[in-house]
């Protein structure tokens, strides 16, 4: 089974390049995405490492100014009708180089540092050459990396606790997440923005519409972060995003390792401790003995359980009852494994509704990942075992239906393949990980 499955999943990742990025998918998403990017780079390490670089590269040299990375980097070559909201819409200038309409201006969560960092570990397997060539992608990539560290920690701690906010619901990563519904209900659904010809089939068209409200109004401000709470009407802190935030000054410390710059290390490494307390203490809710979002606005926390509100497991300095509840949440009729993107038994789960129910191969590698910070290798091991066996049966889908597997989305997706390579070749735990008890 595997090397079939090897073999599929290099094709889809030969498919899905352009030959400067990959894209997500040739059918859906023709351009190039974030966080996206960054997961394809963890299977390219496998077996095309110097397209990996190239991808981080590409994207990372759309970087504004101000440290962050966009979402979508647009592909000039593709037609504006291909994609919506597309460059027109976002109406973007020149900046840092750029043409004029190259991206948007949200961001997506910062997966990057953990991909350049497994990518550079893997370096070794491909021969010498790829070893100068990680250490040199390695040194470009880091004052970037912690340019949009700064970033996400200094401009979005609209909050001011210590966590990055979203000023959208597809900065999560995770659009139509029930975790959004309430702070979202705050923004106008002005119809009028809505395409003539395409809709997005995993929304309403008033969901829509508040989709395209808010990037009207953050465009009409400028793009500027200053004074979100006043000025903006979605600004929350999600748990997975703020995780993947944490995670990634982990890898930054283990890069600023390699790069002889052992000051910075323990810099990178304390302020993940710092994020960790910042997560527990503003998005734990006690009563529920799960993290949720945050409406900073309204500092009410959302009701929904969402799979983001797992991914602080991914924490090795997460105290050890948080740890306890989120391991228990895995194995409860709520979730269990894979996990579903929202919990099974909640009011809003619906198991075709994208972010709303079906199991996406992203979050669960990330969880699984969790399980082996916390020395839980066994039920890894049966996590990694359910996934490959998921892509298998069904086929590189974006994501399953979380009762009978069935595939749903995109059928050559590049998240998918790419990580299902990493779940069949690697069995190592991240160098912090906690002492196995699994
Ligand atoms: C969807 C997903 C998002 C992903 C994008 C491209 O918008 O919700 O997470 O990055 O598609 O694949």
């Amino acid at each position: 089974m595997s090397a079939e499955l090897w073999r599929s999943a290099v094709r889809v990742l030969d498919t899905n390049w352009t030959g400067g990025h990959t894209v997500p998918s040739r059918t859906l998403n023709p351009h190039q995405w974030s966080w996206d990017t960054a997961f394809t780079a963890i299977g390219l390490a496998y077996v095309n490492p110097a397209r990996a670089w190239r991808d981080l590269r590409t994207l990372f040299q759309t970087q504004w100014p101000d440290g962050r990375v966009p979402h979508i980097v647009f592909d000039p070559d593709v037609p504006e009708d291909a994609y919506f909201p597309g460059p027109a819409f976002w109406n973007m200038p020149a900046y840092a180089g750029r043409p004029a309409q190259g991206s948007t201006a949200l961001v997506q969560p910062p997966v990057h540092a953990l991909a350049a960092w497994e990518v550079y570990r893997h370096a070794a397997a491909h021969g010498a050459d790829a070893v100068q060539q990680a250490r040199t992608e390695l040194g470009w990539l880091y004052p970037r990396l912690v340019a949009q560290q700064e970033y996400l920690g200094d401009r979005r701690d609209a909050g001011g606790g210590g966590l990055a906010s979203i000023v959208h619901p597809w900065e999560s990563g995770m659009g139509n997440s029930p975790a959004w519904d309430d702070a979202l209900s705050a923004a106008p659904a002005d119809l009028t923005l809505l395409p003539a010809g395409r809709r997005d089939p995993n929304l309403s068209d008033e969901e829509y519409a508040r989709y395209l409200g808010l990037v009207r109004d953050y465009r009409d401000g400028g793009w500027s972060d200053t004074d979100l709470i006043g000025r903006h009407l979605f600004v929350v802190e999600c748990p997975g995003f703020n995780a993947i935030l944490a995670t990634a000054e982990l890898a930054l410390a283990q890069i600023a390792g390699v790069l002889g710059r052992s000051g910075e290390a323990s810099r990178h490494r304390k302020r993940a401790q710092v994020i960790t307390a910042a997560i527990t203490d503003r998005l734990w809710d006690p009563d529920t003995g799960f993290f949720h979002a945050r409406d900073v606005r309204t500092g009410r926390l959302s009701p929904a359980r969402s799979v983001s509100g797992l991914l602080p497991l991914m924490l090795p300095d997460l105290a050890a009852p948080q740890v306890a509840a989120l391991l228990e949440e895995l194995s409860s009729p709520r979730f269990g494994l894979p996990a579903p993107s929202y919990e099974r038994t909640g009011p809003a789960f619906d198991t075709r509704g994208y972010w709303r129910g079906p199991v996406w191969i992203n979050v669960n590698w990330l969880l699984r990942r969790g399980l082996l910070v916390h020395g839980r290798r066994r039920e890894a091991e049966e996590l990694s075992r359910r996934l490959v066996r998921l892509v298998h049966h069904h086929g590189h889908y974006e994501n399953f239906q979380p009762e009978d597997g069935s595939g749903l989305g995109s059928p050559a997706f590049s998240w998918t393949a790419a990580l299902c390579l990493d779940l069949l070749a690697d069995r190592s735990a991240p160098a912090y990980a906690r002492g196995s008890r699994g």
